[in-house]
């Protein structure tokens, strides 16, 4: 019998409510919550911060390479550490990473860099983690995986309400259409709908559904 510690894993697509439902989830299980997503913006916020054009598949993996991310546990979740500095919320979701992050994702070996360190994540105990592929690529072993959805139209309007310019549809249509590690379905996981319930009844059906 392993006797790793368990990992929830929850994907989906932009805006679908992953991040709300992972860290509500967390709390209650007192698990501690990665957000993976804030690991490549983080990555796209080094890369684009060295003047490199994030079309260029060459120079996107040249530059990624140099980058120093850390992922340090502050207060139940972890932070991104850019060589030694915490970005902010406002850096990481600006409009500038929001329209390049799709961009630097799909290039392979910045994906398998940031796949084993979220792998290593596992020595801080028991989490639950984001994603696109978490369930699929990162921890396809994990028997606690949950595939949050909304619909196109709950899911742009969610995002504006936050205050975002972010064309969620173009995201998800380059993360579904890549060839790395494409957002998928992980097998095995179940499939919470939460166009039109609360958040607080989407966390109760992940709760319902987990067996830990
Ligand atoms: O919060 P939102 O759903 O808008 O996005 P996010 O989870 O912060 O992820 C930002 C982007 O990072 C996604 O659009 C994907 O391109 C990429 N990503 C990924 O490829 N794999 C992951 N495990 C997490 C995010
Ligand atoms: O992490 P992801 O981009 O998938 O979504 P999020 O940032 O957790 O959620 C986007 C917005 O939708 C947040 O403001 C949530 O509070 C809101 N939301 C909601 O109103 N009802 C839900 N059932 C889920 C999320």
């Amino acid at each position: 019998m392993s006797t790793a510690p368990p990992v929830v894993t929850i994907d989906g697509p932009a805006a679908s409510g992953k991040s709300s439902i992972a860290r509500l989830v967390a709390r209650r299980l007192g698990f501690t919550y990665v957000n993976t997503g804030n690991m490549y913006r983080a990555m796209t916020w080094a890369v684009i911060n060295a003047g490199v054009d994030p079309h260029s598949a060459d120079a996107v993996r040249a530059a990624a390479a140099g980058v120093v991310l850390e992922s340090p546990v502050v207060e139940g979740r972890t932070q991104v550490c850019v060589a030694g500095h915490t970005l902010t919320d406002a850096e990481l979701n600006s409009d500038s990473v929001n329209k390049a992050v799709s961009l630097i994702a799909r290039v392979a070996e910045v994906r398998e860099r940031l796949v084993a360190d979220q792998r290593a994540l596992i020595a801080i105990g028991p989490l639950v983690m984001e994603g696109r592929d978490i369930g699929s690529v990162v921890f396809p072993d994990s028997p606690h995986k949950i595939y949050v959805d909304a619909s196109e139209e709950v899911r742009a309007s969610r995002r504006s309400a936050q205050g975002h310019a972010d064309q969620v549809a173009e995201r998800d249509r380059m993360d579904k259409q890549r060839k790395a590690s494409p957002l998928v379905i992980p097998e095995g996981a179940k499939v919470i709908d939460n166009s039109h319930i609360t958040l607080e009844q989407a966390v109760e059906q992940v709760i319902a559904a987990l067996k830990l």
